[in-house]
Parts: C-alpha cells; sequence; structure tokens
C-alpha cells in the first residue's frame, strides 16, 4: 500500500509540471458560446431589452399615478374618472364644464348636485331630451343613454366622481343603488326631458 503510495509520486524531474503554450479546448470555446447564448436568451426572457414602453413608459408622474394601485374611495375616484374621460367628457368636457352647443356644464348644476340620484341616476341610464334648464340656461340637445352598457359598479364610480370634482361635493353613489335604479327603470327606459324629470323625486 505505502509502496504503491510512493510510486505514484513521479520521482524524478522529467515529470516536474512545466509551463508550456498549448491551444484551448474546443470544449471550453463551445461551452463558453453555450453559456453566451443562455445568457441571452434569459435576458430575452426576464427584460424588455431596451424598449423604451418598459424603461419609460409613463408620460407623467400623473399617467404614473393612476397606475398605482388604489384602495378605497381614492381607488372609485380614479376607476370614475376614467370612465367619465373616456364617455362623458367628449361632450361634457373633461373640465365638467361643457361645451356650447354640445353639452350642458356639469360642474354646479342642479341635476348632479342633488339630495338622492334617483333622477341623476336616470340621465346616463335612459338619456336626456327635450328642453332642459342648467343653471339658469336652457339646453334643447339630447343625449342617448351613455351609461347604460356601463356596469353598476363603473357607473357608480362616474357618477361618484361627478358629484365630487370641479367644485361638487355631493356624497358617493354605490353599485347597489345603480343596480336598484337600473332594474326599477326596466329594459329600455326612454329619455325624458328636464320638465319630466323635476317630477320626479331628486
Ligand atoms: C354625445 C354627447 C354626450 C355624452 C357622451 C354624454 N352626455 Fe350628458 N348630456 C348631453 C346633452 C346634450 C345634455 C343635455 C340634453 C338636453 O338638452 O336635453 C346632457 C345632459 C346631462 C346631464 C344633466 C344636465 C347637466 O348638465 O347636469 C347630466 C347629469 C349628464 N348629461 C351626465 C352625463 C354622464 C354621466 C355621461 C357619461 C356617462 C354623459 N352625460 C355623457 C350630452 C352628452
Amino acid at each position: 500500500m505505502s509502496d504503491e503510495t510512493k510510486s505514484s509520486i513521479p520521482p524524478t524531474s522529467d515529470t516536474e509540471p512545466s509551463v508550456s503554450r498549448s491551444t484551448v479546448p474546443v470544449w471550453i470555446i463551445v461551452l463558453t458560446l453555450v453559456l453566451l447564448f443562455l445568457g441571452m436568451v434569459y435576458f430575452d426572457h426576464h427584460s424588455g431589452w431596451f424598449d423604451s414602453q418598459v424603461y419609460g413608459p409613463y408620460a407623467s408622474s400623473e399617467e404614473l399615478e393612476l397606475y398605482q394601485p388604489k384602495s378605497g374611495a381614492a381607488a372609485l375616484l380614479a376607476r370614475g374618472k376614467a370612465h367619465y374621460d373616456q364617455v362623458c367628457g367628449l361632450c361634457h368636457g373633461i373640465d365638467g364644464l361643457g361645451k356650447p352647443g354640445q353639452a350642458p356644464p356639469l360642474a354646479g348644476s342642479e341635476w348632479v348636485n342633488t339630495k338622492g340620484f334617483e333622477r341623476l341616476t336616470h340621465i346616463p341610464l335612459a338619456g336626456v331630451s327635450g328642453q332642459l334648464s342648467v343653471k339658469g340656461q336652457t339646453w334643447g340637445l339630447a343625449m342617448p343613454a351613455m351609461g347604460a352598457a356601463m356596469s353598476d359598479e363603473d357607473l357608480a364610480a362616474v357618477l361618484t366622481y361627478i358629484r365630487s370634482s370641479w367644485g361638487n361635493k355631493d356624497g358617493p353613489v354605490t353599485a347597489d343603488e345603480v343596480k336598484a335604479a337600473r332594474s326599477a327603470l326596466g329594459a329600455h327606459p326612454l329619455p325624458m326631458s328636464g320638465n319630466q324629470m323635476s317630477k320626479m323625486p331628486e
């Protein structure tokens, strides 16, 4: 045993390690290339490369804020604003001030700032037609049932948003309240004029 061990140790100076120039084995080159390739694939799958959409998708801090998860009242208002801007804002203006010849203002409107919301809910669910007086000015246009296709949650968020924006300071509307109003109206509610609506309970 001890003899064997001894014999495995190089006995002469012939076998001393020496520095020599030899070519790099091909397998190391291949392995390096494979690792580089795998790294590239990993980068491709786990990052957005240098796409501006990934590294700088927001145009402003407000836009970024809009995408942040929110809870409670802030979430409801953000949802309401998003739907309002997309659907109602076209006519009533993003600022709620209305547009001459197109739609009356919602800011400070007696149809928005109501004690209850039976009348208010009727407007987006059924539409408006004929004469309607808003803040002393009479409008004779028509509004389609712009909220009829919205979910109860979305419409409640929109109504809550318009009742608490641009100086309006009225209470929130819940999805359950919109749901109740919708089922009370039936399948195809007819649009009403201002006169007809003013006979409804607020
Ligand atoms: C196509 C344009 C248009 C869109 C979109 C629209 N409205 Fe209107 N809205 C009108 C017009 C026009 C009137 C006035 C109708 C009249 O003169 O009889 C009106 C009236 C109103 C009124 C009562 C009057 C007032 O100014 O307070 C409310 C409330 C209202 N809209 C809310 C909404 C909401 C909420 C939405 C989105 C779900 C919406 N509207 C989308 C055109 C529009």
